[in-house]
Formats: C-alpha cells, structure tokens, sequence
C-alpha cells in the first residue's frame, strides 16, 4: 500500500472563546510537539479570514492505527480537555482519505471511510432500512431540516441506545427513552430516562447519557443516538439539546424507533441559535 493510500484526514471546527486565543495556539503547538514526538501524524491550524475565533484544525495522520493510537493518549486527551475548556468543537469529518493526485484531476471531492475508531463493534447490520424515513409528508415537523443518513455506518449506536431503552424507570409517563452517545475516540456511554415520583425532576436518556460520559473523563463527542417506541423518531427535548450543545457541539443525532426508522440530523439543524459560552 503506498504511503498516500494510508494517509488520514480528519477536520475540526474549533471556535475559540475571545480572550483565549493566547491559550488556544499555546495548545496547537503542544498538541503540535506530540504529534510529532509521538509520530502520529501532523495538524494544520488554519484561521478563518473573516471570523478570527474560528480555526479548521486538518489532522493528517500517519495511518488509521495512529489515528487511533492517539485519541487514546492520555496526553492528548489531557490536551483535548483543556481545548474543550476554551472552545467549541465540531468533528467536521473524522477518516477521510485524502484524493491521490495520481488517479484523479484533483477535483474529486475526498471518500469518507467507514468508521476505523475502536471501542465498539460496528458492524453493519444489513435488514433493517438503512436510510433514513422521510418526516416531511409526516405531521411532526418540529425536527426541522432533515439530512441523508450516511449508508447505514450508524446502525450500533442505535442498537446499543435500544439496549439501554429497556433499563429506563419510566413509571409514571411509560414512556422509555434510551440514548447511546459516541466519543470522539469511539467508546460508546448509554442512558436511559429517570423518572421522579416529582415529575420535574425526571431526567431524560441522552442527558444521563451525556452526564455519565462526562463524569467519566470524556469530553470530545462525535455522535449520539436516540430510540423511542414512537412511529416516527423522537427528537431530543429542549434542555437535552442545550446540554447536548454544550458539551458536545455540533453532534451527529440519530434518531430511530424500535422497528427501522432512523433519522439523521446535526444538533445545529434542531438548535439554529444556540445559547452558549461563547456569549458570557
Ligand atoms: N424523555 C427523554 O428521555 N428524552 C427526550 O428527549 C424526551 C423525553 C423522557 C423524559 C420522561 O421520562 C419521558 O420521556 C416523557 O417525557
């Protein structure tokens, strides 16, 4: 395999705090020294020209394995820590192949891999509908802009959100929601709802999801999924979503019930205008 076949992108969208850009290049160039010391690969920190908070972060990795090997260094997760602390995260694109110049014009826009991340089985599972059903005809329309669900790369998490459904305490609303939240470096954490006998003290699945990874260490999110035994997918409630935000940006949300419907979105298409540290 030549060297360009096994090359590795992944982007971020990082949107630094004002007044933290001093400790944001202070972190690229840590996290530059360990890439390089640790030979995982390289990172380019690009500015945007016309908004000076937001930088794409383009992460060429030696190979997928390196990629891999250094989501899973306590260093960089110390690092990643530290940036989540002054800025927004989005995973834009994790593994993709970078177009080799020698069989195409260089126009070819660049293959998205299947997810290569360990920590959870990610087989496809073949049977079910593997895209998405289409809402818009449907009467809930509060969800929003729908997006294509990407061939079905998503099917575990939703097995695994299936799984915790059935641990939900859901006596007084019976009404069991299960969420299974996917870190960035491919560990899966489940929730369920809890109920309180003091309705307003209930929490939802993707919220005990989110606080469980949280108190865990993790704090870089790539995506979550949401089962409900609904006909159509349920979408995360309010106060999910802001949590969601929060900790983990711009997430990729599946949605899916217990037959085969899924839906895809990200959380910027259900929370267009968020509330977040950026603004305090
Ligand atoms: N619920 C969730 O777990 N997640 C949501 O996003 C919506 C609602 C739970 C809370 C409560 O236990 C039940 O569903 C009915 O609202």
């Amino acid at each position: 395999m030549s060297s360009s076949d096994r090359v590795r992108l992944s982007v971020a969208l990082v949107d630094v705090a004002p007044g933290h850009e001093g400790d944001f290049r202070a972190l690229v160039a840590e996290f530059e020294a360990v890439l390089a010391r640790k030979q995982y690969g390289r990172v380019d920190t690009i500015q945007d020209e016309a908004q000076p908070l937001r930088y794409y972060a383009v992460r060429h990795w030696a190979d997928a394995e390196a990629a891999e090997r250094c989501h899973a260094d306590p260093d960089v997760q110390a690092i990643t820590a530290r940036l989540y602390q002054i800025a927004r995260v989005a995973h834009v694109v994790n593994g993709a192949r970078r177009v080799d110049p020698s069989t195409s014009a260089g126009v070819r826009p660049v293959r998205i891999e299947g997810d290569r991340r360990a920590g959870f089985d990610r087989r496809r599972m073949r049977g079910g509908s593997p895209t998405g059903t289409d809402r818009r005809g449907g009467k809930d329309r509060r969800t929003g802009r729908r997006r294509e669900n990407d061939a079905g790369a998503t099917v575990d998490l939703v097995a695994a959100a299936r799984l915790a459904r059935e641990h939900a305490l859901a006596p007084f609303s019976k009404f069991k929601v299960g969420a299974a939240l996917e870190t960035f470096d491919g560990v899966v954490v489940t929730g369920c709802n809890v109920e309180n006998a003091t309705y307003g003290l209930t929490i939802c699945a993707e919220r005990v999801a989110m606080f469980k990874a949280i108190s865990e260490g993790h704090r870089a999110f790539a995506r979550i999924a949401i089962v409900a035994d609904t006909r159509e997918p349920t979408p995360p409630c309010g106060a999910c979503r802001q949590i969601l935000w929060e900790f983990g940006g711009n997430l990729e949300i599946q949605l899916a019930n217990l037959e085969s419907r899924t839906a895809m979105y990200r959380l910027q298409d259900l929370l267009p205008m968020p509330f977040d540290a950026r603004l305090l």
